[in-house]
Protein backbone atom coordinates (compact mmCIF):
# COMPACT_ATOMS: atom_id res chain seq x y z
CA UNK A 1 0.00 0.00 0.00
CA UNK A 2 1.17 3.43 -0.22
CA UNK A 3 0.84 6.54 2.06
CA UNK A 4 2.04 9.72 1.56
CA UNK A 5 2.41 12.77 3.80
CA UNK A 6 1.80 16.25 2.49
CA UNK A 7 3.27 19.13 4.77
CA UNK A 8 3.44 22.78 5.05
CA UNK A 9 5.52 23.99 6.53
CA UNK A 10 8.55 21.35 7.52
CA UNK A 11 8.36 20.50 10.96
CA UNK A 12 10.70 18.73 12.83
CA UNK A 13 8.00 15.92 14.12
CA UNK A 14 7.08 15.10 10.34
CA UNK A 15 10.02 12.17 10.88
CA UNK A 16 8.30 10.58 13.63
CA UNK A 17 5.25 10.12 11.81
CA UNK A 18 6.71 8.95 8.55
CA UNK A 19 8.94 6.78 10.06
CA UNK A 20 6.19 4.82 11.94
CA UNK A 21 4.36 4.61 8.48
CA UNK A 22 7.44 3.15 6.41
CA UNK A 23 7.00 0.23 9.36
CA UNK A 24 3.33 -0.32 7.99
CA UNK A 25 3.60 0.79 4.14
CA UNK A 26 5.62 -0.39 1.16
CA UNK A 27 5.56 3.15 -0.38
CA UNK A 28 5.86 5.98 1.51
CA UNK A 29 6.58 9.36 -0.02
CA UNK A 30 6.89 13.32 2.31
CA UNK A 31 5.54 15.85 -0.11
CA UNK A 32 6.18 19.54 -0.09
CA UNK A 33 3.08 21.25 -0.71
CA UNK A 34 4.75 23.84 -2.43
CA UNK A 35 5.27 21.03 -4.75
CA UNK A 36 2.17 19.77 -5.83
CA UNK A 37 0.23 20.85 -8.99
CA UNK A 38 -3.45 19.45 -9.72
CA UNK A 39 -4.13 19.08 -13.67
CA UNK A 40 -7.39 19.34 -14.91
CA UNK A 41 -8.32 17.82 -18.63
CA UNK A 42 -11.58 17.16 -19.97
CA UNK A 43 -11.26 13.40 -20.06
CA UNK A 44 -11.46 11.99 -16.77
CA UNK A 45 -11.15 13.37 -12.37
CA UNK A 46 -8.71 15.30 -11.79
CA UNK A 47 -5.24 14.50 -10.78
CA UNK A 48 -2.92 15.44 -7.86
CA UNK A 49 0.72 15.12 -9.04
CA UNK A 50 3.86 15.54 -7.23
CA UNK A 51 7.18 15.82 -10.03
CA UNK A 52 5.31 12.59 -12.49
CA UNK A 53 3.53 11.05 -9.08
CA UNK A 54 -0.01 10.72 -8.95
CA UNK A 55 -1.00 11.06 -5.57
CA UNK A 56 -4.72 10.27 -6.31
CA UNK A 57 -3.26 6.32 -7.15
CA UNK A 58 -2.06 6.50 -3.19
CA UNK A 59 -3.97 4.57 -0.57
CA UNK A 60 -3.80 7.47 2.16
CA UNK A 61 -2.35 10.72 2.06
CA UNK A 62 -2.18 12.37 5.04
CA UNK A 63 -2.35 16.27 5.27
CA UNK A 64 -0.34 17.94 7.93
CA UNK A 65 -0.80 21.67 7.08
CA UNK A 66 -1.13 25.21 8.35
CA UNK A 67 -4.35 27.29 7.35
CA UNK A 68 -2.37 29.12 5.20
CA UNK A 69 -2.92 27.93 1.38
CA UNK A 70 -6.24 27.27 2.29
CA UNK A 71 -7.82 27.58 -0.76
CA UNK A 72 -5.44 25.51 -2.49
CA UNK A 73 -5.17 23.12 0.23
CA UNK A 74 -8.91 22.55 0.02
CA UNK A 75 -8.81 21.62 -3.51
CA UNK A 76 -6.33 19.05 -2.75
CA UNK A 77 -8.47 17.44 0.18
CA UNK A 78 -11.72 17.79 -2.30
CA UNK A 79 -9.99 15.96 -5.31
CA UNK A 80 -8.40 13.07 -3.35
CA UNK A 81 -11.92 12.44 -1.43
CA UNK A 82 -13.48 12.27 -4.46
CA UNK A 83 -10.38 9.87 -5.75
CA UNK A 84 -11.23 7.65 -3.25
CA UNK A 85 -8.11 8.19 -1.45
CA UNK A 86 -8.14 7.82 2.38
CA UNK A 87 -8.04 11.39 4.15
CA UNK A 88 -8.86 11.95 7.46
CA UNK A 89 -10.69 14.69 6.95
CA UNK A 90 -14.24 15.58 4.95
CA UNK A 91 -13.82 18.19 1.68
CA UNK A 92 -14.95 20.71 3.71
CA UNK A 93 -13.13 20.21 7.64
CA UNK A 94 -10.14 21.91 6.73
CA UNK A 95 -11.51 25.29 5.66
CA UNK A 96 -14.35 24.70 8.44
CA UNK A 97 -11.19 24.35 11.40
CA UNK A 98 -9.07 27.04 9.54
CA UNK A 99 -11.45 29.39 10.31
CA UNK A 100 -12.43 29.63 14.71
CA UNK A 101 -16.22 31.08 13.62
CA UNK A 102 -16.70 28.34 10.97
CA UNK A 103 -15.81 25.93 13.85
CA UNK A 104 -18.40 27.54 16.46
CA UNK A 105 -20.88 27.34 14.02
CA UNK A 106 -20.32 23.82 13.30
CA UNK A 107 -20.21 22.63 16.49
CA UNK A 108 -23.11 25.39 17.82
CA UNK A 109 -26.03 22.94 17.42
CA UNK A 110 -26.11 22.18 20.97
CA UNK A 111 -25.00 18.94 20.96
CA UNK A 112 -21.42 20.40 22.20
CA UNK A 113 -20.62 23.31 24.49
CA UNK A 114 -18.72 26.63 22.83
CA UNK A 115 -17.95 29.52 23.94
CA UNK A 116 -20.91 32.51 23.42
CA UNK A 117 -19.35 34.06 20.20
CA UNK A 118 -19.87 37.36 18.11
CA UNK A 119 -19.63 38.07 14.50
CA UNK A 120 -19.37 41.34 13.15
CA UNK A 121 -17.95 44.04 11.02
CA UNK A 122 -19.17 47.32 12.98
CA UNK A 123 -17.21 48.65 15.76
CA UNK A 124 -20.33 49.77 17.22
CA UNK A 125 -22.12 45.97 17.58
CA UNK A 126 -18.58 44.69 19.01
CA UNK A 127 -18.82 46.80 22.17
CA UNK A 128 -22.67 46.32 22.13
CA UNK A 129 -22.30 43.28 22.04
CA UNK A 130 -19.31 42.90 24.52
CA UNK A 131 -21.99 44.71 26.83
CA UNK A 132 -24.02 41.75 26.38
CA UNK A 133 -21.48 39.16 26.68
CA UNK A 134 -20.46 40.90 30.18
CA UNK A 135 -16.95 41.60 30.37
CA UNK A 136 -13.57 40.11 30.15
CA UNK A 137 -13.90 39.48 26.67
CA UNK A 138 -11.60 37.61 24.00
CA UNK A 139 -10.91 39.18 20.68
CA UNK A 140 -9.70 36.44 18.18
CA UNK A 141 -8.27 36.96 14.37
CA UNK A 142 -10.38 34.22 12.61
CA UNK A 143 -7.31 32.47 11.60
CA UNK A 144 -4.74 32.97 14.32
CA UNK A 145 -2.93 30.17 15.13
CA UNK A 146 0.06 29.29 18.16
CA UNK A 147 -2.11 31.54 20.18
CA UNK A 148 -0.86 34.34 18.17
CA UNK A 149 -4.36 36.62 17.29
CA UNK A 150 -5.93 36.10 20.63
CA UNK A 151 -6.62 39.17 22.77
CA UNK A 152 -8.41 39.69 26.31
CA UNK A 153 -10.15 42.86 27.42
CA UNK A 154 -11.25 43.43 30.72
CA UNK A 155 -13.76 46.70 30.49
CA UNK A 156 -14.56 48.91 27.18
CA UNK A 157 -11.29 50.63 27.51
CA UNK A 158 -9.51 47.97 26.84
CA UNK A 159 -11.57 46.72 24.00
CA UNK A 160 -12.31 50.02 21.63
CA UNK A 161 -8.68 50.25 20.81
CA UNK A 162 -8.17 46.67 20.04
CA UNK A 163 -11.26 46.90 18.03
CA UNK A 164 -10.33 49.61 15.96
CA UNK A 165 -6.91 48.16 15.17
CA UNK A 166 -8.63 45.60 13.48
CA UNK A 167 -10.28 47.90 11.66
CA UNK A 168 -6.79 49.36 10.18
CA UNK A 169 -5.57 45.83 9.83
CA UNK A 170 -8.68 44.94 7.58
CA UNK A 171 -10.12 42.04 10.34
CA UNK A 172 -13.11 40.81 11.10
CA UNK A 173 -14.28 41.41 14.76
CA UNK A 174 -14.93 38.32 16.76
CA UNK A 175 -15.73 38.16 20.26
CA UNK A 176 -15.56 35.20 22.46
CA UNK A 177 -16.98 34.96 26.05
CA UNK A 178 -14.01 34.49 28.21
CA UNK A 179 -13.69 31.19 30.10
CA UNK A 180 -11.94 31.74 33.24
CA UNK A 181 -9.01 29.44 33.45
CA UNK A 182 -5.91 28.65 35.28
CA UNK A 183 -3.81 29.44 32.12
CA UNK A 184 -4.65 25.53 31.05
CA UNK A 185 -6.42 23.44 28.70
CA UNK A 186 -7.19 20.24 27.63
CA UNK A 187 -5.74 18.72 24.04
CA UNK A 188 -7.92 15.72 23.44
CA UNK A 189 -6.73 13.97 20.36
CA UNK A 190 -9.26 12.03 18.30
CA UNK A 191 -8.26 8.71 16.48
CA UNK A 192 -11.97 7.32 14.99
CA UNK A 193 -13.72 6.31 18.71
CA UNK A 194 -10.01 6.43 20.49
CA UNK A 195 -9.21 9.62 22.82
CA UNK A 196 -5.63 10.63 24.12
CA UNK A 197 -5.92 13.48 26.81
CA UNK A 198 -3.29 15.69 28.17
CA UNK A 199 -3.07 19.05 29.71
CA UNK A 200 -1.13 22.42 28.35
CA UNK A 201 0.02 24.56 31.25
CA UNK A 202 0.93 27.86 30.12
CA UNK A 203 3.75 30.03 31.23
CA UNK A 204 3.43 31.97 34.57
CA UNK A 205 1.19 35.05 33.98
CA UNK A 206 0.04 33.53 31.11
CA UNK A 207 -3.66 32.78 30.19
CA UNK A 208 -2.59 31.61 26.47
CA UNK A 209 -1.85 27.29 26.65
CA UNK A 210 -0.22 26.82 23.46
CA UNK A 211 2.85 24.68 23.17
CA UNK A 212 4.40 27.43 20.94
CA UNK A 213 3.58 30.21 23.54
CA UNK A 214 6.23 28.15 26.13
CA UNK A 215 2.93 26.24 27.64
CA UNK A 216 4.06 22.66 29.18
CA UNK A 217 2.18 19.29 28.36
CA UNK A 218 0.84 17.65 31.58
CA UNK A 219 -0.34 13.90 32.24
CA UNK A 220 -4.25 14.32 32.35
CA UNK A 221 -6.89 11.44 32.10
CA UNK A 222 -9.40 13.20 30.89
CA UNK A 223 -13.40 12.09 32.39
CA UNK A 224 -15.79 9.94 29.95
CA UNK A 225 -17.89 12.99 29.28
CA UNK A 226 -15.38 15.33 28.06
CA UNK A 227 -14.01 12.08 25.62
CA UNK A 228 -17.28 11.94 24.46
CA UNK A 229 -17.84 15.37 23.74
CA UNK A 230 -13.96 15.49 21.56
CA UNK A 231 -15.23 12.88 19.48
CA UNK A 232 -18.80 14.38 18.83
CA UNK A 233 -16.84 17.68 17.65
CA UNK A 234 -14.96 15.16 15.17
CA UNK A 235 -17.61 14.16 13.77
CA UNK A 236 -19.55 17.28 13.75
CA UNK A 237 -16.80 18.98 11.50
CA UNK A 238 -15.88 16.17 9.71
CA UNK A 239 -12.91 14.61 11.05
CA UNK A 240 -11.21 11.23 11.52
CA UNK A 241 -8.31 12.38 13.50
CA UNK A 242 -8.01 15.99 15.12
CA UNK A 243 -6.96 17.79 17.69
CA UNK A 244 -9.70 19.20 20.04
CA UNK A 245 -9.29 21.97 22.64
CA UNK A 246 -11.50 22.63 25.70
CA UNK A 247 -11.03 24.67 28.58
CA UNK A 248 -12.67 23.00 31.24
CA UNK A 249 -13.67 23.27 34.99
CA UNK A 250 -14.58 19.65 36.94
CA UNK A 251 -18.03 19.88 35.82
CA UNK A 252 -18.73 21.16 32.47
CA UNK A 253 -15.83 22.19 28.98
CA UNK A 254 -16.10 24.32 26.25
CA UNK A 255 -14.68 23.94 23.12
CA UNK A 256 -12.76 26.20 21.62
CA UNK A 257 -10.78 25.03 18.60
CA UNK A 258 -10.48 21.47 16.37
CA UNK A 259 -7.23 21.25 14.89
CA UNK A 260 -6.84 19.28 11.96
CA UNK A 261 -3.33 18.82 11.67
CA UNK A 262 -2.24 18.66 15.83
CA UNK A 263 1.36 18.35 16.81
CA UNK A 264 2.26 15.31 17.15
CA UNK A 265 6.05 14.51 19.40
CA UNK A 266 7.71 12.04 21.22
CA UNK A 267 6.80 14.34 23.83
CA UNK A 268 2.89 13.59 22.82
CA UNK A 269 3.47 10.25 22.83
CA UNK A 270 5.13 10.17 26.41
CA UNK A 271 2.59 11.86 28.02
CA UNK A 272 -0.36 9.92 27.39
CA UNK A 273 1.36 6.84 27.17
CA UNK A 274 0.56 5.44 23.42
CA UNK A 275 2.63 5.70 20.87
CA UNK A 276 0.48 7.93 18.89
CA UNK A 277 2.25 7.64 15.52
CA UNK A 278 1.48 4.25 15.66
CA UNK A 279 -2.24 4.78 16.70
CA UNK A 280 -2.39 6.77 13.82
CA UNK A 281 -1.03 4.88 11.09
CA UNK A 282 -2.50 1.81 11.94
CA UNK A 283 -6.15 3.52 12.11
CA UNK A 284 -5.37 5.05 8.44
CA UNK A 285 -4.19 2.03 7.17
CA UNK A 286 -7.91 -0.29 8.19
CA UNK A 287 -9.76 3.02 6.61
CA UNK A 288 -8.00 2.63 3.84
CA UNK A 289 -7.99 -0.99 3.42
CA UNK A 290 -12.11 -1.00 3.72
CA UNK A 291 -12.20 2.05 1.15
CA UNK A 292 -10.55 -0.80 -1.24
CA UNK A 293 -12.72 -3.51 0.02
CA UNK A 294 -15.71 -0.87 -0.75
CA UNK A 295 -14.98 -0.80 -4.32
CA UNK A 296 -14.07 -4.28 -5.08
CA UNK A 297 -17.76 -4.96 -3.65
N1 LIG B 1 -12.81 31.88 25.07
C1 LIG B 1 -11.66 31.72 25.70
N2 LIG B 1 -11.55 32.00 27.04
C2 LIG B 1 -10.38 31.85 27.69
N3 LIG B 1 -9.24 31.44 27.12
C3 LIG B 1 -9.27 31.13 25.80
C4 LIG B 1 -10.48 31.25 25.03
N4 LIG B 1 -10.21 30.88 23.76
C5 LIG B 1 -8.92 30.53 23.74
N5 LIG B 1 -8.33 30.67 24.97
C6 LIG B 1 -6.92 30.38 25.31
O1 LIG B 1 -6.11 30.81 24.23
C7 LIG B 1 -5.45 29.71 23.61
C8 LIG B 1 -5.44 29.89 22.10
O2 LIG B 1 -6.78 29.96 21.60
P1 LIG B 1 -7.32 29.09 20.38
O3 LIG B 1 -8.70 29.54 20.11
O4 LIG B 1 -7.10 27.64 20.66
O5 LIG B 1 -6.41 29.58 19.18
P2 LIG B 1 -5.01 29.07 18.58
O6 LIG B 1 -5.32 28.65 17.18
O7 LIG B 1 -4.15 30.28 18.61
O8 LIG B 1 -4.52 27.93 19.41
C9 LIG B 1 -6.24 28.47 24.07
O9 LIG B 1 -5.42 27.33 24.08
C10 LIG B 1 -6.66 28.88 25.46
O10 LIG B 1 -5.61 28.70 26.37
MG1 LIG C 1 -5.61 26.19 20.03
Amino acid sequence: MKFAIIYTPFLEQHPYIIEKAEEYFEDVLAVPIEGVRYEYRSDGTPKVMYKNTDLTDFDIVFPRLSGEDLLFSEQMIEILNESDVYVHMDSDSFSISSNKFSTVKELSGGEVKVPRSIYTLSTEAAADAAKNIGYPVTIKLISGYGGKGIMRAKDESELRPIIDTLEVFEQDICLQDFIENPGEDIRILVIGEDTYSYKRVGLEEEWRSNISRGGNREEFDAPEWMREMAVKASKLTGFDICGVDIISSDEEGFIVEINASPGITEETSEVVGIDIPEEMVTFVKQKALAVEHEEEV
